[in-house]
């Protein structure tokens, strides 16, 4: 499926009405058309960044928001969604590319996001969180589809959990992946110590 990925334009009343309403096929989290509509105002404030999938008949197929933190050195990814008839072919994937090259482009080092478990879909629901969480999330299972699992073949890695983030375990999955070209390292020369050890 051919799309072409751009920034969502303001003044584009046509598109605008299309990312409200692609929000709103996932009721579950925006319920209502006033809700999407001022989701989608937020996401073009100045400092952020919205991009949209746009399918060769210019209707749009995708949507994905970024907000930058900590002096712009981390992203949020916010949100991501791609129409529902339109899923499975990899526009979900371009626009999370193309997100992490723009807040590359912008100065970040690093993207993260969270990514909600309201149904025991992994094994990070409904267990303390608070007992053993290293080895809990380096032995996460999925049980049902889960989109961790997505962001995992985009490179991503689980970073944290929020515990009870959506009530009772019901936990919020943070993930993170280094988009910054340059590896970081000591920027001084290790020093030599008697013996050929160093510092
Ligand atoms: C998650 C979402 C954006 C994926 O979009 P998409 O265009 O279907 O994804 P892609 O086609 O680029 O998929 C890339 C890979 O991830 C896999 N994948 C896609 N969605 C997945 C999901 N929900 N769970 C697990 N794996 C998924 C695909 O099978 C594909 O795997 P492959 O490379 O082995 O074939 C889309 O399902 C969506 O809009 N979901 C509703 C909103 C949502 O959950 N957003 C993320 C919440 S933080």
């Amino acid at each position: 499926m051919k799309v072409k990925i751009i920034p969502l334009d303001r003044q584009d009343r046509k598109h605008r009405r299309q990312a409200a309403e692609l929000l709103l096929e996932n009721p579950e989290l925006w319920p209502a058309m006033e809700i999407a509509r001022a989701v989608i105002s937020t996401l073009l404030a100045p400092n952020r960044v919205c991009l949209c999938a746009l399918d060769e008949k210019d209707r749009l197929v995708g949507i994905v928001g970024g907000l930058p933190d900590y002096d712009g050195i981390v992203w949020e990814l916010h949100p991501l969604v791609v129409k529902k008839v339109d899923r499975g072919h990899g526009i979900g994937r371009r626009l999370v590319r193309s997100l992490e090259k723009e807040a590359a482009a912008r100065g970040a080092i690093t993207v993260i996001l969270g990514t909600d478990d309201l149904d025991g879909s992994t094994s990070l629901a409904d267990v303390d969180l608070y007992d053993n969480l290293g080895g809990r999330i380096a032995n996460i299972v999925c049980r049902k589809q889960h989109s961790y699992e997505f962001y995992i073949k985009c490179g991503y890695s689980i970073i944290g959990v929020i515990p009870d983030a959506n009530g009772i375990g019901k936990p919020d999955i943070l993930m993170g992946k280094r988009v910054a070209k340059k590896q970081i390292g000591r920027k001084t020369p290790l020093k030599s110590l008697p013996g050929g050890k160093t510092e």
